[in-house]
């Protein structure tokens, strides 16, 4: 029995088109409650970076976690530093200045989900002063910034944990264990895509009435980024969209699948080339970044399409091809589930095309004695569906995971490494996009080369 009051049942159903599916749920680990309040000895105090659309989320998952607490926050807009002590509910420091958590001796760990152009800084910094850090994706900016983390992670032996919550899903567990069993036999092509229609999904997020250099400390800010740009209201609110700070859809969102993919198919490299098309084409409101992007990649025995258009409202998931059928998945972040149809590649009927009558006609017959199944010898071949409870959130579990990793030392379910090779895949996406050319990844020299 799971945690939330659903027993693992298998059963087989008839769809509507009359075929025979089955459907597993697929029972989440669950997350220990305990039966008190965790001894202080035994909890895990962890401050907070930024307090935004991500951090407020996760700052509430994680304060509902048995044994786990927050000590204090960090933000550079007043306003979130409100909402930060809104969403504890009791009193705690919140500072402008990062520097004076990672001073303080009870806090143990760090979580980060501030703006991309900063991830670099604050993991490198966390790693020196002796905290872990839980940093949220895409886990760079720019490709060097990756080797430097790795570094800092190993140089301090910290717990680093990137902020895709894909591999502590339920759903994307059970996928790596099928794949592990060659359920699909030979992995040739992976399509996945992503559509929004609104202003909103287009990251135009409404600017705070508030919002000055007065309650905002713009300067800090905007201190990682390449060119100084004085106080910007809308690069503040609208990051996403502007190269200096984040990386547009490849970061914000191909890094969802991304990280789906290489968790599932135990990916640990980046793809090897890849080609991108697309264009802005709509929301032309000052960004940097393209409204429409798909891009090409090449990994070793299997190529990938992924699409995403902030145009269109379009759904979103993956299909995972092989020669033994196709695994479908609905939804990337936190999937609703996923179904397998298998295939059996062979042919059901005699392949003789353009041959003349009669030699077709003896051939077929002969084809048909050798290959035609006896009388109730047919195979059916059901479609399996993997379905997860309903309110089921797997940035609980990845948050969950983290703290785990934190009070045992063990590495973390998203390690440095792992969050390299898929944040090099996004800026190999954008290198072929702003630089017309194929993007090949070259290992050796670490970078990316056109
Ligand atoms: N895993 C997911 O599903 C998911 C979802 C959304 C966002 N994200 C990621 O979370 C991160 C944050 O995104 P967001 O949408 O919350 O951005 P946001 O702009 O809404 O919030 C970021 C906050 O960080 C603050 N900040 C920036 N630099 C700071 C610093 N040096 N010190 C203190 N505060 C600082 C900003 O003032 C802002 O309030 C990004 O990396 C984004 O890609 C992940």
């Amino acid at each position: 029995m799971s945690k939330i009051g659903i027993s693992r049942r298998d059963f087989m159903r008839t769809t509507a088109s009359g075929t025979l599916a089955g459907s597993i749920f697929l029972e989440p680990k669950s997350i220990a409650a305990s039966p008190r309040p965790a001894p202080p000895s035994d909890t895990v105090r962890f401050g907070i970076i930024g307090v935004g659309m991500r951090g407020s989320g996760l700052l509430s998952t994680a304060i509902k976690l048995p044994g786990v607490e927050c000590a204090a926050a960090c933000e550079l807009y007043d306003g979130r530093a409100t909402l930060a002590r809104e969403i504890v509910g009791k009193p705690i420091t919140v500072t402008r200045r990062y520097q004076e958590l990672l001073d303080r001796k009870d806090i143990d760990c760090i979580i980060a989900p501030v703006p991309d152009h900063w991830h670099h800084r604050i993991v490198t910094d966390c790693c020196k002063a002796g905290k872990d850090v839980y940093v949220e994706k895409p886990m760079t900016h720019t490709v060097e910034e990756g080797f430097e983390i790795i570094n800092a992670a190993n140089r301090y032996n910290r717990i680093v944990q990137v902020g895709s919550q894909e591999p502590s899903s339920v759903v994307y567990q059970k996928m790596k264990e099928l794949f592990a069993q060659n359920v699909l036999g030979d992995l040739c092509l992976v399509e996945a895509q992503m559509g929004r229609n609104d202003y909103c999904g287009a990251w135009g997020y409404t600017v705070p009435p508030n919002l000055s250099p007065q309650t905002l400390d713009w300067e800090t800010w905007q201190a990682p980024a390449k060119e100084h740009v004085s106080f910007n209201k809308i690069r503040w609110t609208r990051w996403r969209c502007f190269n200096d700070y984040g990386e547009g859809i490849p970061g914000d969102l191909f890094v969802h699948h991304l990280t789906g993919i290489h968790y599932a198919l135990n990916i640990t490299s980046p793809p090897q080339r890849a080609f991108t098309q697309g264009g802005l084409y709509r929301w032309k409101d000052g960004r940097d970044a393209p409204d429409v992007m798909t891009t090409v990649y090449e990994y070793p025995g299997f190529s990938l399409t992924l699409r995403v258009t902030l145009n269109t409202d379009t759904g979103e998931g993956f299909n995972f091809m092989g020669n033994h059928g196709i695994m479908s998945v609905q939804g990337v972040e936190n999937p609703d589930g996923f179904s397998i149809t298998p295939q059996d590649g062979l042919d059901h009927s005699p392949c003789t095309p353009g041959w003349p009558n009669p030699m077709r006609q003896i051939y077929a017959r002969k084809w048909h004695e050798e290959h035609d199944a006896q009388p109730g010898t047919a195979k059916l071949i059901p479609t399996t569906n993997y379905e997860v409870p309903p309110h089921y959130d797997s940035t609980r579990e990845h948050l969950w995971n983290f703290f785990q990793s934190v009070k045992t030392r063990q590495p973390s379910i998203e390690g440095p490494e792992f969050g390299n090779a898929c944040a090099i895949a996004c800026h190999m996406a954008n290198y072929s996009y702003f630089n017309k050319t194929v993007a090949i990844w070259d290992a050796e020299a670490r970078k990316i080369k056109g």
